[in-house]
């Protein structure tokens, strides 16, 4: 449960978000739509450059990685293979008064009486109900308050007088099986699946069922063998996608934290399996310790390149502007892995409304989760489409006949039983899946596997939001007359903050100092995001782009015009927003000083 102080914090932020025009609830004129965002003027300008940031750092900073721009609607077999239709899917419980719909792991526990009814008779219209209720009531309070909800869920089912049938009380400690708003019994827990569905073609039929992608995954993985083909790349190499998600979350909450459409960010980076590496170089390189290994190596393993991911993302977030010591790295443990996952790290961030452990300390939300998950993916492709996933690798082809006999041995069978693992894991018969992995082994040996991945996968709008959390900040500013006023500060780090630069004249109706702060701003502009504000005292201004998150500010004065000694023309009065310092610069160096701080 989310404290006051930090549950008031969030709700300052959700409100400057929208007084400032960064998020706003979709369709809010019709009331709203639950879990669908919109991003207003400054928090279209911050989605873009976070995408901006991660495709950069992504594919064009890289040589192995390139990029993918897939349909949001696909066919729908994909979603079949990867297990989506079958296991996509959340425990959900409703409650038997409201209807209201919950994630059973989301239902906080509740302690006092449960009164228990079997029934209920209404003698007048000769009815009967004998659907059992219970509902459970804080200790101290009346049973009267029980039997008024009792007689509320009668009612109902159609008895207009319901006399309660057979009731019981029990003390019950920190059950989940109440809803926690009004002590109603909750159904038993159903499984519920989050792709959103929808029709393509103009009959709604049951083949004509497609879904909208709950992962931007899957596309990459579809599109691996068409990419590797058209870009020269070869294993260990990455598809970049980054796009719309859709998932019918039961719960939207915690603002776009969990949101029903969502932008991701995923990386699917393509490896050897560690046979084939041992068989190339001798050997399988593992992380030495914690921290980043260093540059790529040919003879990295599965593990190392986990771990190197994982330290790169932090990097990333690190690089604009979220510390260290606001994220963990949550390593999951075996039994919450997914099936196919090796390993799994979420990379978290401490947001207001995290959970809290024993020493008062915020646990953190999922960012990222970076997942080594084998050969799984391509693998189930391959299975579903009949065609090959598999890559053809010289250097293995080369290094196979060089291999002492035992050697070979010994990584065929390793290959083999891993490959024999999946496939029986898939729902292969036994004497199919035996000969699948005996091929896969013998093909190994002739320079052919399926490779292994790993994927850093983040989400646009949590990071937004993490990004917005983090920024926020209340402290004290001189106001026109020096006086210190409190102002509220986004203090984003200059890559990301929506506009990097407000120009202001010092006087609006002062025309040579106008005209020179529109010959500053239209300077600018071609190189990165000018604000233009004349109106209103400058103090004003200052605090009106300290709440946007404008690290910079230009101030044009009389001094710029020459007024004060020639030695002074045509430079300008440069604050940090943070610092709230103010330089002389000259005009004519802005470009490069500001570009060199938003780089
Ligand atoms: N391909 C793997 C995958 O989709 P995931 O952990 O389900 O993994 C990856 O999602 C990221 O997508 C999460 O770490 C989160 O940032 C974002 N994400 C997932 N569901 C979301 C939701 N309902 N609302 C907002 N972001 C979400």
């Amino acid at each position: 449960m989310a404290d006051q102080k930090t549950s008031e914090l969030m709700e300052k932020i959700v409100s400057l978000s929208k007084r400032r025009g960064f998020i706003f609830q979709s369709s809010e004129v019709y009331g709203g739509l639950n879990g669908f965002w919109d991003y207003g003027p400054l928090g279209a300008e911050l989605k873009r450059n976070i995408k901006e940031c991660w495709w950069r750092s992504m594919t064009r900073l890289r040589d192995d990685v390139v990029g993918l721009e897939a349909t949001i609607i696909m066919h729908p077999r994909i979603w079949e293979a990867s297990g989506h239709t079958s296991t996509f899917s959340d425990l959900m419980v409703d409650c038997l008064l409201t209807k209201k719909r919950f994630r059973a792991d989301q239902v906080e526990p509740q302690s006092g009486i449960a009164y228990f009814y079997t029934g209920a008779r209404d003698q007048a219209q000769g009815k009967e109900s004998k659907d059992a209720f219970s509902v459970l009531v804080p200790r101290g309070k009346p049973p009267e308050s029980a039997r008024k909800a009792a007689r509320q869920f009668y009612e109902q089912r159609g008895l207009q007088n319901p006399e309660l049938q057979g009731e019981r009380s029990e003390a019950v400690e920190q059950s989940i099986r109440y809803n926690p708003e009004n002590g109603s019994l909750l159904t038993e827990p159903r499984p519920f699946n989050l792709m959103l569905k929808t029709y393509v073609g103009p009959v709604e039929s049951a083949e004509n069922i497609s879904y909208l992608r709950p992962e931007t995954a899957q596309a990459i993985f579809a599109q691996f063998k068409n990419v590797l083909e058209v870009s020269r790349q070869k294993v260990p190499f990455g598809i970049a996608q980054m796009g719309k998600a859709f998932r019918n979350e039961i719960n939207p909450r915690n603002f776009t934290f969990r949101s029903r459409e969502f932008e991701q960010m995923e990386l699917e980076f393509f490896i050897r399996p560690d046979e084939a590496v041992e068989a190339i170089y001798g050997k399988v390189s593992q992380p030495a310790g914690p921290g980043h290994p260093g540059e790529p190596q040919p003879d990295w393993g599965w593990q190392i390149w986990h771990q190197y991911w994982v330290e790169e993302r932090l990097r990333f977030y690190e690089s604009i502007g979220l510390p260290r010591q606001s994220l963990v790295e949550y390593w999951q443990k075996p039994d919450e892995l997914a099936h196919y996952a090796r390993a799994t790290v979420d990379i978290l961030y401490k947001f207001p409304f995290s959970k809290r452990d024993e020493q008062g300390e915020l646990t953190g939300e999922e960012l990222e989760g970076v997942a080594a998950r084998s050969d799984f993916d391509l693998s189930q492709h391959q299975r579903f489409t009949g065609k090959t996933m598999a890559v053809f690798d010289e250097e293995l082809k080369a290094a196979w006949p060089k291999l002492s006999p035992e050697k070979q041995l010994e990584l065929s069978e390793r290959y083999r039983q891993a490959r024999l693992k999946y496939l029986t894991k898939a729902g292969e018969p036994g004497e199919k899946a035996e000969k699948l992995a005996q091929q896969d082994a013998e093909a190994l040996s002739k320079g052919y596997y399926v490779p292994h991945v790993i994927e850093p996968s983040a989400g646009v709008d949590r990071l937004a939001l993490a990004l917005i959390c983090n920024a926020y900040c209340e402290d004290q500013a001189p106001d026109d007359k020096g006086k210190l006023e409190s102002r509220v500060v986004l203090k984003f780090h200059p890559r990301i903050a929506p506009l990097k630069v407000a120009v202001f004249p010092l006087l609006k109706n002062k025309p040579e100092l106008v005209q020179k702060a529109k010959e500053v701003r239209d300077l600018l502009r071609p190189h990165l995001s000018v604000f233009y504000d004349e109106a209103g005292a400058i103090g004003r201004r200052y605090r009106r782009q300290d709440e946007a998150g404008t690290p910079f500010g230009v101030t044009i004065d009389f001094e710029t015009l020459g007024e004060q000694g020639p030695e002074l023309k045509d430079t300008v009065t440069l604050r940090d927003r943070d610092a709230m310092t103010q330089q002389r610069v000259r005009i004519n160096e802005l470009v490069g000083l500001l570009s060199s701080k938003i780089r």
